[in-house]
This record gives C-alpha cells, structure tokens and sequence, in this order.
C-alpha cells in the first residue's frame, strides 16, 4: 500500500480500501445512535487511560512479527466498531511516520493492573520499524464524525475514517494487514457474520483481534450498575440492547473464531484492578456511555440515588481510601492461513 501524509479528513474514505459492496445495509442501532454525544463528552478525558487497555489488544495483533518488521511493510489496519477513536488513535500513533509519545496519566474510571503498565517504546523496539495506515469504522456516522474531528485535532495523518457495518464490510476480500475491534463484535445483531466478515477482508497471513468483556459476575461495576439502574430506572443491559456479556465464555468464543476461518487462535484473558480515589464517581464515564440517554430523562432526585446506591455497593471494594474494582476481559485472536 502507498504511504499516505494528509490530515484526516470528516468520513473520509482510504483510496486504497476499495468498496467492494454498499455500506451498512441495516439501519445504524438505535442504541448507539443515542450515545453519540456521551461517548463524545467523555473521549478526551478517558484518553490517558485508553493506552494501557489498548496495549494488550495491539499486542495480540503481532504487528511486529519478524514477517512484518523484516519486509518493512506499510501495513494497512482495520480498526471495527472504533466509537470516537480506540483503539484506532493508539494503533495510528504507533504506525505514524513520526512517532508521537504514548499517552501516560492516571487510570481515573476503566482501571489499570500491575500486568497491563509497562515501559514506553525503547529505542530497540521493532514496533519504531512499524509505518502503516489505520481505517477506523463505526456504524454510527455520528461516531464517525466525532473520531475524525478528534484525529484532526490530533493532527492523525494515517489515519480514515469510514462508517461501516462490520457484518457486511465495504471492503474487498484480504486487503487488511491487521484487524482490531475494541469492545464491539458483541453489539452487533449476527457476531458470527461480523467475524466472517473480518476474516474475509483479512490478507493472507493477517491477524485480528477481538476485545470482548469476561463474565458480569467478574466485572463487578456492571453488576452493581445493572442492579441499581433496574431497581431505580427500570432499565438494565437487555432493555438498553446492549449485549455486553456475548462473547464472555472463553471456550466458546474460540470456537465461534474457528467456525468464521480463523487458525492460531489464542484467548487471553485480563484482570486489572484500578486504584481510584475513594471519593471519585469513578462509574459515572461507562454509565453514561451505555445508558446516556436514560440517564438525561431521569429527575435529578433519581440521578443522585444511582450515584448514591451505586457508591454504596461498590464501597466494600475501598482500601486505603481507594476504590480498588477488578475488571475482566478477553482478547480473542487469530489469523488467516496462507
Ligand atoms: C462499546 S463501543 C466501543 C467503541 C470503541 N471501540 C472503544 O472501545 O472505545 C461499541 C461500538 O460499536 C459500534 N457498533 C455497534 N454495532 C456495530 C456494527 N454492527 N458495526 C460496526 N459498529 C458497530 C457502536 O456504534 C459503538 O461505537
């Protein structure tokens, strides 16, 4: 593939990633059409963050693979269902001609583990090799919109954005050198055709991998969200069409990448912990992101009883005045024979 040296551009299309079919065939979700503006309000601070959760994904992508770094290939990535940005922005950030540093901060709501952090680049790492470009993609077009203002203001010049459904992908068959999806194949309607889909677009010798949430019973705010959003609003995961939990049985989420095509399939899976201030609202980013809009309908009087019931719950997981909440999730990969 050309190297490409423009700003990016609202929506723009990557010449090289010819549409091979017409874009998204099913009306964007409803559900993420509403959450637009939350995920919007909260990218720029949840960005610090963003790079210690992308960091295993990237990994598990193998961009730096001995094929890779030795043929000193440009390598064209698809990054699905990228909401506002990631891991879309990390993955152009480490193939940018020009490496930008990675983003540091502290871990504020999503949480960081001693298994995840690690030192920056060296000067030996063969990611610093690495050139390419990333088209990022979402069905929204809203989300689209969000994440190429944002890549504008970062100034992102490897960087297109195209909205797309990810079970029905405007691309023509094995083009992309890498694919990554972030907490996304789970929402869509038919995950099974979104993971044909990917293996399709997928070059020979590619890899993709999938970031999918472990069980709800070891993800306790979303258990605790889920109890009090039920007990106050009436509203839970299913009546917001949000199918967190989908791909949270291992085993059988490698077993649904082999049924799409894929081979050296490897799941792995992560538990960090974050250390957030105990007087921290620390929910409050993933509560708005999944249920903005029945939160901007709620009284007042109700929105401080979910603050409150929802502090309460948590707050046997406080130690040293820090709330210390385990998370878990998969990273789901595989590749595509020769
Ligand atoms: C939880 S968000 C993840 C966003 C981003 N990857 C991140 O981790 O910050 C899920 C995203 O999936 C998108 N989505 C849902 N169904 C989709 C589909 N069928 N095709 C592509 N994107 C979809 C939504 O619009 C939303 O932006």
């Amino acid at each position: 593939m050309p190297a490409r040296s423009r700003p990016a551009q609202p929506a723009a299309i990557a010449a090289e990633a010819v549409p091979a079919k017409p874009a998204s065939p099913s009306a964007p979700s409803e559900t993420w059409h509403q959450l637009s503006d939350d995920w919007m309000n909260w990218a720029d601070r949840l960005a610090p963050q963003a790079e210690k959760i992308n960091r295993p994904l990237i990994d598990a992508l193998n961009l730096t693979s001995p094929a890779n770094t030795a043929a000193r290939h440009h390598l064209l990535v698809l990054d699905l269902a990228s909401g506002v940005g990631e891991p879309a922005f990390g993955i152009a950030r480490l193939l940018a001609r020009h490496k930008t540093d990675a983003r540091g901060g502290d871990n504020g709501g999503c949480g960081s583990s001693d298994d995840e952090d690690g030192e920056h680049a060296s000067e030996n790492d063969p990611a610093k090799a690495l050139t390419g470009h990333v088209i990022a993609s979402d069905i929204v077009p809203a989300m689209c919109a969000g994440l190429a203002q944002r890549a504008q203001a970062e100034q992102l010049a490897n960087l297109d954005v195209i909205a797309a459904d990810m079970q029905a992908l405007p691309f023509a068959n094995d083009i992309f050198n890498a694919i990554s999806c972030r907490f996304g194949v789970m929402f869509c309607p038919r995950p099974d055709l979104a993971l044909r889909e990917s293996y399709r677009v997928l070059a020979p010798s590619g890899r993709a991998a999938f970031m999918v949430w472990g069980p709800i019973g070891d993800n306790p705010l979303f258990s605790v969200m889920q109890d009090v959003l039920q007990s106050i609003l009436g509203v839970g995961f299913d009546q917001a069409g949000l199918n967190l939990f989908d791909f949270a049985d291992v085993n059988a989420s490698a077993s649904r990448m082999g049924k799409a095509g894929f081979d050296d399939i490897v799941v792995t899976s992560h538990r960090p912990c974050g250390r957030i201030p105990h007087n921290s609202a620390f929910w409050r980013p993933q509560m708005e992101m999944l249920f903005g809009p029945q939160l901007r309908n709620a009284s007042p009087a109700a929105r401080d009883a979910i603050d409150a019931a929802i502090r309460t719950k948590l707050s046997h997981y406080i130690k040293d005045d820090h709330f210390r909440v385990p998370m878990c999730f998969h990273i789901i990969a595989g590749s595509k024979g020769n």
